[in-house]
């Protein structure tokens, strides 16, 4: 049986993370305390049981004050610029944050998937709703709406604009997927 895995991007992001925003030395205490069935380091080619990320985010919450949406929202809104840095081609030709949310499944993910095939990113369906306005559509077993919501601000950021982003349904709630209502401001050139 496949078992569940995630690519080492993920585990090598939330250590710069953590490392950014509570330094180095608890970062070290982080990949102690968490009981993991690999010895790291995480190299960002390869796959890692998913278990091991979700040990690594609970020792996280062991050691700082925040509550697991919140830390997940927050990593969302630093792992954004990182992704982009790993893939320069995913911001080409695209001025406008609405325009880039839309390529995400159908251009991002899916040249993921062409490198990876191993990869298992979530599927974003993004409907567009008003000239700002989005609704997207995620859905993914790991259940990381709050990741993606961080991730929407995040990629926001990146285009000098915002993402007001109201999570109207949620598989935390019962909800088959997760439903964003996003609106974005105009970007401001920098
Ligand atoms: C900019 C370039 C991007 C790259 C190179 C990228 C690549 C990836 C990769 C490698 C994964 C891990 C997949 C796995 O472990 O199997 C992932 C997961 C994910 N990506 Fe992207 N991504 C990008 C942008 C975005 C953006 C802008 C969003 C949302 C607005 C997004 C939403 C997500 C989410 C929520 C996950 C977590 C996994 C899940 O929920 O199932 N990604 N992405």
């Amino acid at each position: 049986m496949k078992t569940p895995a995630m690519k080492g991007s993920m585990f090598k992001h939330f250590g710069s993370f953590v490392q950014a925003e509570w330094g180095d030395e608890l970062w070290e205490e982080v990949l102690e305390t968490a009981e993991l069935e690999t010895a790291g380091p995480f190299l960002g080619p390869a796959n890692y049981p998913e278990g091991d990320l979700l040990a690594i985010f609970g020792a996280t919450l062991r050691k700082v004050d925040k509550p697991l949406p919140e830390l997940l929202r927050s990593f969302g809104r630093h792992l954004v610029p990182q992704f982009t840095q790993d893939m320069p081609a995913a911001l080409e030709g695209r001025s406008e944050i609405k325009e880039f949310l839309m390529s995400v499944d159908g251009f991002v993910h899916a040249e993921v998937q062409k490198l990876h095939p191993d990869a298992q990113p979530p599927k974003l369906v993004c409907e567009d709703v008003g000239r700002s306005e989005l609704e997207i559509h995620y859905h993914s077993p790991r259940q990381f709406c709050h990741l993606l919501h961080g991730m929407l601000e995040g990629a926001a950021e990146l285009f000098g604009s915002t993402a007001a982003c109201e999570e109207t349904a949620c598989t935390h709630k019962g909800a088959s997927h997760c439903t964003f209502h996003v609106t974005v401001s105009e970007g401001v050139a920098s």
